[in-house]
């Protein structure tokens, strides 16, 4: 297929710059705007990102009008439905789904990674006994960046995979952790012979002084709301990751960099954001009222869990975790409960409201998966610090992508100065 040509046309001058237009394998070409400053002395401008690809990506394909989701090419409903987080996240990483010897390794080396360095446990009891688990995330992954001395070298592959294996084996340590210090009980050791979502639900849950089971029922709902949170290409966490990487950083500081943007209630917080909402809205009978206000723009109220900026058709992950929802809600005995009748209640309201259509507003993966913790036992405040486990795999992948490019550049944006004009400085005196 042609590629068409575009250009800019300086209106006065008649002067035009031909910008060569960027193929990938599915999707819109991008245009290559990069030389038009140096040729015209004109940036171009585009806040908030609408129509600018920061990078080629060969990791995840989203196609907002379809409702597409592909992982390295494959649908994200067929990996949910065949594969476990910890084969997804091996495809995320190498680009082709393991064979059965290749996930066996990639599994083990996973497993033993899965301890932290015991002084950075130290660190959890510095916070307050009341801070948000996020920010403790935040805080200790950052602080990983002090203790691996022995892989620093990001330019070495070797050095790149360990990091890997570290970052995604000791993030759900550190989320239970943090967990653990929220609610005052003694951290539990990983469990090595435990699956990753199992090992997870152990290290939350378990006390030393009795046995704790793992449902699996509830493992296996985790590990798919893993699956669909594992990668979304360049969000704002992810593209924060590789912002903060293109620096030369620290990988694990990149990293941290990533929870801290994905803490947003427009982004990550949302699915804490979604229960706070239907905990203030009460319950069924005060919808039509709260639906009143999030159409008031003057109340600054948003249907939390609503909208994406890609997705204008519908959300494939939210379709998938809908189903799931009642499923896990059924098998834990909460189909009946009142949360979630409210939930699907504004969810009906706002998908036949004119407000909605027009905007083309619809569900995103957020509105569900918070219904899917709670049932599960998980306070809401570790909701966001889920996603952030998932989502560690994808800002692994793309941090490796990036950083193993020899094209890589620093990120670093222009901008439209809209301040003072030059100005003089008076002395203090005459001011
Ligand atoms: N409730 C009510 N109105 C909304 C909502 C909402 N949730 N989302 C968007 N709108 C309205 C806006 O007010 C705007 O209306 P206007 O055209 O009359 O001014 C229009 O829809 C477009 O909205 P934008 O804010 O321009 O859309 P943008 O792409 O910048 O934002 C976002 C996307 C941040 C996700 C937004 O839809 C939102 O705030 N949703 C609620 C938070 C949420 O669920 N975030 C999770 C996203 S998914 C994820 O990160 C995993």
């Amino acid at each position: 297929m042609s590629t068409p040509n575009y250009s800019l046309v300086n209106d006065a001058t008649g002067e035009k710059i031909e910008l060569p237009a960027v193929s990938g394998t599915l999707g819109p070409v991008g245009l290559d705007v990069g030389k038009v400053y140096g040729k015209s002395g004109v940036f171009t401008y585009d806040p908030g990102f609408s129509s600018t690809c920061s990078t080629q990506s060969s990791i995840t394909y989203i196609d907002g009008d379809e409702g597409v989701l592909l992982y390295r090419g494959h649908p994200v409903d067929q990996l949910a439905q065949h594969c476990s987080f910890v084969e997804v996240a091996y495809l995320i990483l190498h680009g082709e789904l393991p064979n059965a010897a290749q996930l066996e390794d990639f599994d083990q080396n996973i497993r033993r990674h899965t301890m932290i360095n015991e002084s950075l446990k130290g660190f959890f009891g510095g916070f307050r006994y009341d801070a948000h688990p996020m920010a403790m995330l935040t805080g200790v992954v950052g602080s990983l960046s002090a203790f691996y001395h022995d892989t620093t070298n990001n330019k070495d592959p070797r050095h790149r995979e360990i990091f890997a294996h570290r970052m995604i084996a000791k993030i759900p340590t550190i989320a239970a952790a943090a967990y653990k210090r929220y609610v005052g009980q003694p951290f539990m050791y990983p469990q090595n012979h435990l699956d990753y979502c199992s090992n997870l639900l152990h290290m939350m849950f378990a006390v030393p002084a009795e046995p704790y089971h793992v449902d699996p029922v509830a493992a296996k709902a985790l590990d798919v709301l893993f699956i669909l949170h594992a990668d979304h290409e360049q969000n704002a966490s992810t593209s924060t990751v590789r912002m903060a990487g293109s620096t030369g950083c620290n990988p694990y500081a990149a990293i941290a960099s990533g929870i801290a943007a994905l803490w947003g209630p427009a982004h990550g917080g949302a699915n804490e954001a979604v229960l706070k909402m239907l905990g203030e809205i009460g319950d069924v009978s005060q919808v039509q009222g709260f639906m009143d206000k999030v159409k008031d723009k003057n109340s600054g109220v948003r249907l939390m869990g609503f909208g994406h900026r890609v997705y204008k058709n519908f959300d494939p992950r939210a379709t998938i975790i809908r189903e799931h929802c009642h499923k896990v809600l059924k098998h834990l005995g909460k189909e009946n409960d009142p949360q979630l009748e409210l939930a699907m209640k504004l969810e009906e309201i706002a998908l036949s409201d004119d407000y909605f259509r027009e905007r083309k507003l619809y569900p995103n993966v957020d509105f569900y998966s918070g219904i899917i913790y709670k049932a599960l036992g998980i306070p809401v405040n570790m909701f966001t610090p889920m996603f952030a486990i998932a989502r560690t795999v994808g800002w692994v992948a793309h941090w490796i992508e990036m950083i193993s490019d020899p094209t890589m550049r620093i990120a670093r944006p222009r901008q439209v100065y809209t301040g003072a004009p030059l100005r003089d400085v008076s002395p203090i005196a005459q001011r």
